[in-house]
């Protein structure tokens, strides 16, 4: 029988408070929930919205990865998945997921911890053609621009294996034409500050929930995860032995840290890039409008149909943009 008690004794070193002042980004990193918010909403995404062993959790703009790395000590089956833009951030998460991978293997002499099904990925999310297989996403958007939502919609409501979509703003469908309905609302204090929001639930009409459509792909190696991956690639990457996981955040981690170079893990990482990290906003952009190039003509990555209509889709969102708020 696993023995999830040992993961429950790791939770505590998540939130402590010299490793979340350690969490800063250029792209926005206003701060972090509170244990007891992050559990309410596990609560509620498990008992409303049908997050069950099976399904997958991702964090758009994962910061140093507490949200995931939470959901996956306190239901250790789910595939719990986060991406995040800015480098530091990223790799601090990769650093406290070694850790625990590593405590948890040396635990396994007393203990019988089940393995962590997590992976963080570097990259824009905005820059993803669908966060297929995700079934529940999360978004600690406070901070972020409301181009960054338009996006995140846009890809949402190409994605078939989506049931809910949390995140602090209450106007995704009048006003981003999120393709669901708002279901719940949740209060969440900030850690740290105390500072509340309330975090908004959204169901995803019945089209998206299609959990039989679960695109397997290869797991990212030890590139792939700072290569701007898929959601799949991170899935594969989170279904990976403890072995072939720690070694690879190992080599990730080890060239972060090493002192010879400021810039040299994101060299190495850069081996097979075309984009550096931060991506030069002028690549973004156009990346961005290629996908949505890609939409409009119907034409896919990934080869699946365009079931929701592109074109409607993208003029929707181009046509609220001046209109959204800039604040939840
Ligand atoms: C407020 S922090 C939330 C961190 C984490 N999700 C949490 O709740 O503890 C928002 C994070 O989103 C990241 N971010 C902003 N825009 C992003 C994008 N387009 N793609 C990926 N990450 C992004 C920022 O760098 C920042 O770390």
């Amino acid at each position: 029988m696993p023995d999830t008690a040992f993961l429950q004794s790791l939770i505590p070193s998540l939130f402590s408070k010299e490793l979340a002042r350690l969490a800063t980004s250029t792209y926005g990193m206003y701060g972090e929930n509170r244990r007891s918010s992050l559990a309410a909403l596990y609560d509620t995404l498990q008992t409303e919205f049908g997050m069950k062993d099976d399904s997958v959790f991702l964090d758009l703009g994962s910061g140093r990865g507490v949200p995931s790395l939470l959901l996956a000590l306190m239901r250790p089956k789910i595939i719990s998945l986060g991406m995040e833009i800015d480098a530091s951030s990223f790799y601090l998460s990769l650093r406290q997921q070694l850790h625990f991978a590593k405590n948890i293997v040396q635990s396994r002499e007393e203990a019988n911890p089940p393995p962590l099904r997590i992976a963080f990925g570097k990259g824009d999310c905005t820059a993803l053609d669908t966060f297929e297989p995700a079934t529940h996403i999360y978004t600690f958007d406070v901070g972020m621009p409301a181009d960054v939502m338009i996006s995140f919609v846009e890809i949402a409501n190409v994605t078939r294996t989506l049931t809910a979509f949390c995140c602090f703003r209450g106007d995704l469908v009048e006003e981003f034409g999120l393709d669901g309905t708002l279901a719940a609302r949740l209060p969440m204090s900030m850690h740290g500050s105390n500072e509340r929001h309330t975090c908004y639930l959204y169901r995803m009409n019945d089209k998206h929930q299609d959990h039989h459509h679960m695109p397997v792909q290869q797991g990212g190696g030890r590139s792939g995860l700072c290569e701007g991956p898929s959601v799949a690639q991170l899935a594969a990457f989170a279904r990976q032995g403890e072995g072939e996981q720690i070694s690879v955040l190992e080599g990730l981690v080890e060239t972060w840290l090493a002192p010879a170079a400021v810039s040299r893990p994101l060299r190495r990482c850069r081996t097979t890039i075309t984009s550096p990290s931060p991506p030069p906003a002028a690549t973004q952009v156009t990346k961005n409008a290629e996908r949505k190039q890609r939409r409009k003509t119907g034409t896919t990555v990934s080869g699946r149909g365009t079931s929701v209509g592109a074109t409607e889709r993208g003029g929707r969102a181009t046509g609220r943009r001046g209109r959204a708020k800039a604040t939840p």
